[in-house]
């Protein structure tokens, strides 16, 4: 159990992109956190029809709620056939990340004490981000609209969602669940420039017009989610919907793919669909370029 006490009831926007050092006293409260519209498992998940499934995912999900209204995560007693699904997964996963994955990710995933033998908890996790680099992690029941959940990353939050796809394709889920979160994102937020990077995307999203903030999502897309960077020479994986999924770290590094060096004003107008696998990928020189290029972006809003 972790308690989140010390935060002030009000969000102090307080920072900006040149001050943005985040102290617990500057947070929001959870319990003040607003969110409509919290999807709700889909017709086509592949657990829709299982009725366990549903009630195990609802009972998580609500873990989610009341860490809202208390402000204190609650850690989920995994099942063993939960865990079954993680180590099927994470171990397949390992095997590909071990040649595509960046160099960085791999080390942070060993920093966080994430194995393939066990489900990770969210507050194992928050102690050593705190640690690493001051980020820290929320429970939530589900996806939430984009502003909301990328205003999040403005006070160095993700919200990530604790429960876990259903058994019949662990190869596949429609929804975040905690392996795309623990093995896709988490581990990333272990690095400062990356952690303050994500935080001038939430900072962009809370001051964004509505066409800004479209182009925010494509920013979000083409890095947090399907991020390539040039390591060594090498061309590696660092975005989570590449490292938490076989098909998609594998595909990114075939001729199905076009890998472009990264370019903010072709990413930020470029579309993407989110069903099918990506054929457009961009590659950053560094997550230092990453951090500054946004900077001046985010800092382009204001004027
Ligand atoms: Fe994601």
């Amino acid at each position: 159990m972790q308690t989140i006490t010390a935060f002030t009831p009000q969000p102090k926007p307080v920072f900006s992109v040149q001050n943005y050092e985040i102290k617990d006293e500057d947070l929001p409260e959870f319990r003040d956190m607003k969110f409509e519209n919290i999807n709700q498992l889909h017709l086509d998940h592949p657990g829709a029809s299982d009725e366990q499934y549903r009630t195990r995912r609802d009972y998580i999900a609500r873990l989610a709620k009341k860490f809202r209204e208390t402000g204190v995560i609650t850690n989920v007693e995994y099942t063993e056939e939960e865990q079954e699904i993680w180590r099927i997964v994470a171990n397949r996963l390992e095997e590909i990340q071990a040649k595509k994955a960046s160099k960085f990710y791999l080390q942070a995933k060993k920093d966080l004490g994430i194995s393939n033998e066990r489900i990770p908890q969210l507050t194992e996790m928050n102690k050593r981000l705190k640690q690493l680099s001051n980020f820290r992690l929320a429970p939530i029941e589900g996806l939430v609209e984009t502003r909301a959940f990328l205003s999040w990353l403005s006070w160095r939050t993700m919200l990530s969602t604790q429960y876990i796809r259903h058994s019949s394709r662990p190869e596949y889920t429609p929804e975040p669940d905690i392996v795309h979160e623990s093995i896709g994102h988490i581990p990333m937020f272990t690095n400062r420039n990356f952690a303050d990077f994500s935080q001038f995307i939430g900072h962009g999203a809370r001051i964004a017009s509505e066409e800004q903030l479209e182009e925010l999502g494509r920013l979000y897309w083409f890095t947090v989610e399907f991020g390539l960077i040039e390591e060594d020479g090498d061309v590696k994986a660092y975005g989570a919907g590449l490292l938490s999924s076989f098909g998609e770290l594998e595909n990114a590094f075939t001729d199905n793919v076009e890998r472009r060096p990264f370019d903010l004003e072709q990413v930020i107008n470029t579309p993407y669909n989110y069903s099918d696998m990506q054929p457009i990928l961009y590659v950053i020189p560094s997550y230092e370029y990453l951090k500054e290029t946004t900077r001046k972006y985010i800092e382009s809003f204001t004027k």
